[in-house]
This record gives C-alpha cells, sequence and structure tokens, in this order.
C-alpha cells in the first residue's frame, strides 16, 4: 500500500501486533526487500530500544521500521540517526506545532520529555554496509500512563501534549516524507548540512549535562556534536572529551532555549 510519498515508502506493510517492527524489516531485508521498505505495526510484544533495552509499544503509538541500503560507508552510517530525528523533529514542529527538540543521541524530547526513539541497527561486511534497518518509536495516541511506572515522568505522548489523537497514517507520511529529503540530501551531501540543521532543535547544547555509559558517568557542558556523531563534553578542568555512546541527562535546572527555524 502507498502512502502518497514520493516514490520512497511505496511498499508498506501494515501489522496489527509484531514482536518488533525491526526483527520483520530486517528478516525482509536478508530476503532482499528494497530500499524504503516499511513495516508499521499497531503494536508491539518486544518492542526493541538502543543498547539492548525493551521499548514500551502500546496501541496508539507510532512504530514503525524502515529497510534502507545507503552506499555509503559504515563510518559514514553514524548521521544515519540524525536525518531521522530531524524528520520527526521538523514533522512535530512544522505540522503539529509540537516545540521539539532533539537530544544526543537518537532522542527527539518535548518539555523535556521522551517523545520519541530511534533505533538503527545495521548490517555491513568489512567497511560496506549491506542494509540498515531504522526504528521508529512515537509515543502518539495515548497517554504516559499507558506507560510503564519508570517511564511515566519522563516520557511524553502527542496526545498528551496536543490534548487530542492525531491521524496516524497522516502522521506517518509526514514522516516519511521529511526522512526521504533528508536522506536524500544526506547521501547528496553528506552529513555537515544536515547536522548543522539538526543543531538548530537540540535541547541540550550548550547546557550541563550528565552521559552514563551504563558503568560510569561523566559531567560537562555539551559544547557540540562532531560529524562522526561523536558528544564533545568540556569539562570542568577545561578539556575536551568526545563520547561516542552513551545516554544523556540534562541538569534539572537546564530549560530548553534553542528556537528552531
Ligand atoms: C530508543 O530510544 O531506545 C529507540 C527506540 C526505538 C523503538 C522503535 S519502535 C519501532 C521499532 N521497532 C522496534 O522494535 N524498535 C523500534
Amino acid at each position: 500500500m502507498s502512502l502518497g510519498t514520493n516514490g520512497f515508502a511505496d511498499k508498506i506493510i501494515f501489522r496489527r501486533n509484531l514482536s518488533s517492527t525491526n526483527l520483520l524489516a530486517r528478516k525482509l531485508a536478508v530476503a532482499g526487500a528494497e530500499e524504503g521498505t516499511v513495516v508499521v505495526a499497531k503494536s508491539q510484544r518486544a518492542g526493541r530500544g538502543r543498547l539492548g533495552r525493551e521499548w514500551a509499544s502500546p496501541r496508539g503509538g507510532l512504530w514503525f521500521s524502515i529497510v534502507l541500503r545507503p552506499n555509503i560507508s559504515v563510518a559514514q552510517s553514524s548521521g544515519i540517526v540524525f536525518v531521522f530525528s530531524l524528520a520527526v523533529a521538523e514533522t512535530l514542529h512544522g505540522k503539529y506545532g509540537l516545540k521539539a527538540r532533539t537530544k544526543w543521541p537518537n532522542d527527539v524530547l518535548v518539555g523535556n520529555k521522551k517523545i520519541c526513539g530511534i533505533l538503527v541497527e545495521t548490517n555491513s561486511t568489512g567497511a560496506s554496509i549491506n542494509f540498515s534497518v531504522v526504528g521508529v518509536g512515537l509515543n502518539a495516541n495515548f497517554r504516559p500512563e499507558s506507560l510503564p511506572l519508570p517511564l511515566r515522568n519522563v516520557a511524553t505522548s502527542m496526545e498528551q501534549e496536543l490534548s487530542r489523537k492525531v491521524q496516524l497514517k497522516k502522521l506517518l507520511r509526514a514522516i516519511l516524507d521529511r526522512v526521504e529529503k533528508r536522506y536524500c540530501q544526506f547521501l547528496r551531501q553528506g552529513i555537515s548540512e544536515l547536522l548543522s540543521e539538526w543543531k538548530t532543535y537540540s535541547g541540550f547544547l550548550n547546557h550541563e549535562v550528565k552521559v552514563t555509559d551504563g558503568s560510569s558517568s561523566v559531567h560537562g557542558l555539551a559544547v557540540d556534536v562532531d560529524e562522526k556523531g561523536a558528544l564533545i563534553l568540556q569539562l570542568k578542568d577545561g578539556t575536551t572529551k568526545r563520547v561516542l555512546v552513551g545516554d544523556l541527562f540534562l541538569s534539572v535546572d537546564s530549560s530548553l532555549i534553542n528556537v528552531p527555524p
């Protein structure tokens, strides 16, 4: 079924319930699915998050994955997450009037609460990519109370922010449209310009943050994200530190001040 994007997501597979859209998309990719194949589920039994975490996926959310076959190196694939988080932030802001902010490495926030997470899983041989599956989990038509307890205070949803439900098909079409534009830009021009635009939506740059990798944490001022996708922190002693993997937490008194164009 086509959603009317310009050919990018012509093949869209809808399922009522899946273990994970990323898993089905990956199976399809292994079996030769074309770039742009999309898998959407109304709910997921075993939604997958970053770093092996579970992703709560009740009905009402927009849970989908897309197969990409970019002709780029594995090193360059760190840019894919920015394509998607920028596309989601632009859609939430441009089409729904929400003050969406990107948060390194893979989140979109509204009012300091997570509304969307992105999971990029890349299958490669040596330095070349066979395919990437990009999963997008967007809290749309449910209230945060539908999420497991630990998430309720740190997550929000479109329904919560807009006090109404949204049409999921329209939302998906709008996101895929932005994704297609940003993905083409990324393949044509590289990461530089796209990353600059991503930064205009950032809700953490120039703020004091804590970054944890599970075993240790580091505090500092988030000063930049470089073209390899690393977070650059300025530490108290004036030195800088590049962080490649971790979870970023804003200091409690941080306010999100960057205003997107
Ligand atoms: C994260 O923030 O940890 C990333 C979450 C990604 C969740 C989405 S929901 C659709 C797709 N299918 C999955 O199993 N995970 C991604």
